[in-house]
C-alpha cells in the first residue's frame, strides 16, 4: 500500500478525487494526511474523511528556508512514500525537494515545458494557444521543470473563458491523477528511473 501526504492551497478537487480513490479498499494507496499553506478551503475533505491536516504557513516564519524546514518535518512525521503537490501554489526551496524527489510529484495545468509558473491557463489563452493539456511532473529544483510522467493534451475553444478551461484540466487532471499514483503503487512507474 503506497502512503501519501498532499500538500494543497486551494479548493482541492484533485486532493477530493484521490480521497475518493483511495477510501475504495482495492484501490493501492491511502492518504496519511493532508498539509496546506494556509488556512485553505480544501482541507475540508480531508477532514470530512478523518485525514489529518496540517497547515504552515510561511508569514509566520523570518525566511523561506526556516518555513519549508517546519514544513518537510511536518511532512516526513508522517513517513509518506510519495508526497503529491496538487495545486499548492507555493515555490519550495532546493533544501525541501532535495529531501523528497524523485518521490514527490506535481500536478500543472499546461503541457509542460509550455506556459510554466502560477498563470498556466491564463498565459496559454494570453499567447493563443489552440491547445494546452495537464501534466504531472516529478518535482526538481527548478520551476515546473522537472521530468514528466504523464500529459495528457486538450483542445482551447474559441472565446472560452479562464475558468471554464482550468475546470476542463481539472477534469482530466482528477482521472490523470488517479491512474498516476495507482501505477507507483503498482510499480508501472518507477520514478527512480524517471528521475
Ligand atoms: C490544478 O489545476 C493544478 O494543476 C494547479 O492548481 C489547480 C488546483 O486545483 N497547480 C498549479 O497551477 C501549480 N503550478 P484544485 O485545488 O481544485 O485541485
Amino acid at each position: 500500500m503506497l502512503s501519501i501526504v498532499v500538500l494543497i492551497s486551494g479548493s482541492g478537487s484533485n486532493l477530493r478525487a484521490l480521497i475518493e480513490a483511495c477510501d475504495n479498499p482495492l484501490f493501492p494507496a491511502k492518504i496519511l494526511a493532508v498539509g496546506a499553506d494556509r488556512p485553505a478551503d480544501g482541507l475540508e475533505h480531508a477532514e470530512q474523511f478523518g485525514i489529518s491536516t496540517f497547515v504552515v504557513e510561511p508569514g509566520r516564519f523570518s525566511s523561506k528556508e526556516d518555513w519549508a524546514e517546519v514544513l518537510l518535518s511536518s511532512v516526513l512525521f508522517h513517513k509518506p512514500d510519495l508526497v503529491v503537490l496538487a495545486g499548492f501554489m507555493k515555490i519550495l526551496p532546493t533544501s525541501f525537494v532535495s529531501a523528497l524527489s524523485p518521490r514527490l510529484i506535481n500536478l500543472h495545468p499546461s503541457l509542460l515545458p509550455e506556459f510554466p509558473g502560477a498563470h498556466a491557463v491564463r498565459d496559454a489563452l494570453a499567447a493563443g494557444a489552440t491547445k494546452t493539456g495537464s501534466t504531472i511532473h516529478i518535482v526538481d529544483s527548478g520551476v515546473d521543470t522537472g521530468p514528466v510522467i504523464r500529459q495528457q493534451e486538450i483542445s482551447i475553444a474559441p472565446g472560452i473563458t479562464e475558468a471554464e478551461l482550468h475546470e476542463q484540466i481539472k477534469r482530466i487532471e482528477r482521472v490523470q491523477l488517479i491512474e498516476v499514483v495507482r501505477d507507483i503503487a503498482d510499480g508501472k512507474i518507477k520514478l527512480e528511473e524517471i528521475a
